[in-house]
């Protein structure tokens, strides 16, 4: 939450320090990073690059090498990471997000958007990008992208605001984040404004 509890009885807003892209494989979150990112002057960071780079292999050698719960550890443990700093955007991966709790306890200062896609829309944005998705690597990936997608709205919906990505470029997307975060109480200005 970005609210403090500054004193028994009163409640101040803090300023936003973070933001923090959730959502499922294919909401864009990676795309909306940088040039959200770019319009408030601030850093990007996307953790499953950051993962790739740690492990010098790609998530789905991670997967398959050492297995999902291995893949689940170092991806908390670099979210963790990079909550501990400011002004920066971060792309989590879709199953971050997911576990319970997680938007919840986020640290203050840090606004939590939920990109929403269909499991239909995100699984025609990611056919081509093999490597990054192996929880879809099925026989039916929209059954399976319908079936995990219904698990973990629940989640995904505790964060602070969320934008409907479906049928939307990524200029309207990044326009619709950047008009949630100028508006009270987080009231962010971008450089150019
Ligand atoms: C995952 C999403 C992927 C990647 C991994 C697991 C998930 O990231 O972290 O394949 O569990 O939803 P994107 O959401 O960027 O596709």
């Amino acid at each position: 939450m970005i609210f403090d509890l500054s004193s028994a009885n009163e409640v101040t807003v803090a300023s936003a320090h973070r933001i923090l892209l959730v959502g499922f494989m294919g909401a864009g979150k990676s795309s909306v990073g940088p040039p959200l990112a770019q319009a408030l002057g601030w850093r990007f960071v996307d953790v499953d690059d950051r993962i790739e780079e740690m492990e010098d292999a790609t998530v789905a050698e991670i997967f398959q090498r050492r297995g999902e719960k291995y893949f689940r550890a170092v991806e908390s443990a670099v979210v963790s990471e990079i909550l501990g700093k400011d002004r920066v955007v971060i792309a989590t991966g879709g199953g971050w997000a997911a576990q319970r709790g997680r938007l919840a306890a986020l640290p203050s200062g840090t606004v939590s958007i939920w990109l929403q896609v269909s499991a239909a829309e995100a699984i025609g944005r990611v056919k081509d990008q093999p490597g990054r998705r192996p929880l879809l690597d099925t026989e039916d990936p929209l059954d399976e992208a319908r079936k995990l997608l219904a698990v973990r709205s629940m989640e995904y919906a505790e964060a602070d605001a969320e934008v409907d990505t479906d049928g939307r470029t990524l200029d309207d997307v990044t326009a619709r984040v950047l008009e949630i975060l100028s508006r009270s109480p987080w009231n962010l200005t971008t450089e150019k404004a």
